[in-house]
């Protein structure tokens, strides 16, 4: 019931079309009881009535009367059933916009852990399936519940008001069709928990192999990956059958029910007017009016079918709805300043869910100074960066900036003085110019183009067809490991912050480009803290320091000619790189 207060709330601004709506629906279908009331009303008075001949030729006003209002009423419940169903679609429709905006801010608003735990076919799922059953629900079977409900309940009256025995006879069969509905319902709903599962799995199998359909090619594994697709559809489907088929073991039994009502009215109505207890004509609305009350039970398992796959939805569209990210932007207006850009690390240790990466690491760098960091691969490089713009909070000590706890300052503010490149390479489908102007969309061109320069990209820029507005990205035109990253590096500069991380920035281009970004990367016409992730030595080598990270701690830390004299890690690497191969290397640089 916490799901519908929460529907409840998200319907403000159009609550009073929904009980509008929901008010049309109960009025457009009390009426269906109007037009038998008539008919009994022609019957009694015109056809099986004792003075019926005479009343046909003495009353011809009133037939024609009844008659016209039975054509009437037609028309009213049918411009009426119109009015209704635009005021569902409208509420509905309002209420889905406004908490599809909601959500998707809200997914934008996690942080990188949400993103670690979420599968994105499942998000993709909630963000469309789901969302649209819950509108479905809302206009649609909410609308046929409250229809079937008032009219049985219309019909049921209307029955009483004719012959109280008569309806109690035929509503004998009501409570047996409510004992099986309900145990229907019960065994269905785990059901449809299930399959919505199953949705989102193979939704996510969909979208992990679209996204990786390149890796997939190129270990050929095509055929595995369809079968594995294969697999989640067959799942799926199978459990969409079997939550379908469940409702074939109760379907004899409800069907039989809802027959019955005819029966009885057949024996026991039929007994009445034979006694002369009710009349032709009060027959006749009872016989046109059964299936008021029949076809409720009949589809009962249907309406139960569907508010199980509405709670199924409405309850994973809720858990995005109430997810809170650990790492929030307060949004308290501050005026944001531009930091002097020093960075320390004081007694830091991070985790991930399954273990320690970072290990009590503590270091200082000065504001404009250029860091370098080294390390095998998984020794925690990108897991240290990210701590500076608060992707992930450390576990113990703290990560300074300008001397301030980034806990303590406002998200927009810390990212705000920041530069990235990421090791994972993103661009955008959008042109390159756009791409380079994504953190500053009013970059003049020239200033785009001085950037591409510096990050050493200009050149090959040129040379693709449309220049600086060639689609790249997903549905444009491809572009090699070393353009994106330099891409990338121009879209870092291209912010003019304090402090600019590169991770991994150029490992993918040669040394003459490399040698080329540096130089750049020297002369930047910003003053900057630079945070260079590298493998390489003759990146490394100019740095102001270097540090060595192995295994989530800091093992080394100096210049390039200290470390050198270290006889340590880097100077394995150094000796590594510049010897070339046949020189083999061991932990500690002794052969
Ligand atoms: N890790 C994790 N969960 C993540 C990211 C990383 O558990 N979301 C773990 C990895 O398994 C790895 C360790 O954290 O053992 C450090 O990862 P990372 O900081 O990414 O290592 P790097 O030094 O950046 O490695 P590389 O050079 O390969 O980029
Ligand atoms: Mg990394």
């Amino acid at each position: 019931m916490f799901e519908l207060k929460w529907l409840w709330q998200n319907l403000k601004g159009d609550r009073a079309r929904y009980i509008l709506a929901l008010s049309l629906s109960v009025v457009g279908s009390s009426l269906t009881i109007v037009n038998p009331y008539i008919g009994q009303r022609i019957v009694d008075t015109f056809i099986a009535g004792d003075n019926a001949m005479q009343n046909l030729t003495d009353e011809r006003g009133l037939l024609i009367m009844l008659c016209l209002g039975m054509i009437g009423f037609s028309l009213l419940r049918t411009g009426l059933a119109y009015l209704t169903t635009m005021q569902y679609e409208r509420s509905s429709q309002n209420m889905l916009y406004r908490i599809r905006i909601y959500l998707y801010n809200k997914i934008q608003g996690q942080d990188m852990q949400y993103y670690d735990h979420n599968r994105t076919g499942d998000l993709m799922t909630k963000m469309t399936g789901d969302l649209d059953m819950v509108r479905h629900s809302m206009a649609w079977i909410i609308k046929m519940i409250i229809e079937s409900l008032t009219i049985f309940i219309a019909a049921v009256i209307y029955f009483f008001t004719i012959d109280a025995e008569l309806t109690l006879w035929l509503l004998i069969l009501s409570p047996p069709i409510f004992i099986v509905a309900y145990i229907f319902a019960k065994r269905v709903r785990p059901m449809y928990i299930d399959l919505r599962e199953r949705l989102s799995q193979l939704n996510t199998t969909t979208q992990e192999n679209i996204a990786g359909n390149r890796v997939i090619k190129a270990f050929a594994r095509e055929e595995y990956e369809i079968e594995k697709f294969a697999d989640k559809n067959i799942n799926y489907s199978k459990a969409n059958k079997k939550a379908a088929l469940v409702w074939l073991d109760y379907f004899p039994f409800l069907e039989s029910f809802a027959q019955g009502f005819n029966v009885i009215l057949m024996l026991a109505g039929g007994l009445f007017v034979m006694n002369g207890r009710i009349t032709f004509g009060e027959y006749a609305a009872f016989s046109s009016l059964i299936w008021a009350v029949s076809n409720p039970m009949r589809n009962i398992g249907i309406i139960i079918n569907d508010i199980q796959r509405f709670f199924a939805s409405l309850s994973k569209i809720v858990d995005i709805y109430y997810a809170k990210p650990y790492i929030v932007n307060e949004h308290n207006p501050v005026e944001k300043r531009r930091f002097e850009g020093r960075i320390e690390f004081d007694h830091v240790s991070f985790k991930y869910d399954n273990g320690k990466v970072l290990d009590d690491i503590s270091f200082k760098i000065e504001s404009g100074e250029t860091i370098a960091i080294m390390g095998s691969t998984g020794s925690g490089k990108t897991s240290l960066i990210n701590l500076i713009p608060r992707f992930y909070d450390v576990s113990e000590g703290r990560v300074l900036v300008d001397g301030i706890d980034v806990r303590k300052l406002e998200l927009d503010e810390l990212r705000g003085n920041i530069g990235i490149a990421t090791q994972d390479v993103l661009l955008f489908s959008d042109t390159i110019d756009g791409n380079i102007a994504f953190g500053d969309p009013d970059l003049p061109e020239e200033d785009t183009i001085e950037y591409a320069r510096l990050a050493a990209a200009h050149d090959f820029i040129i040379k693709m067809p449309e220049g600086y507005d060639t689609i790249v990205g997903e549905r444009g035109v491809g572009l090699s490991g070393g353009q994106k990253q330099r891409i990338a590096l121009a879209r870092a500069l291209a912010v003019h912050r304090p402090i600019l991380i590169l991770d991994d920035t150029t490992s993918a281009v040669d040394l003459e480009t490399e040698e080329h970004i540096q130089k750049s990367l020297r002369e930047l016409d910003y003053p900057c803290t630079k945070i260079i992730i590298a493998q390489r030595v003759s990146t490394t080598a100019e740095a102001d320091r270097i540090l060595i990270l192995d295994n989530g701690r800091l093992i080394e830390e100096g210049t390039h000619a200290e470390l050198l004299a270290k006889r340590g890690y880097y100077y394995d690497v150094f000796m590594l790189q510049n010897e070339g191969i046949g020189r083999k290397v061991t932990t500690h640089g002794k052969e």
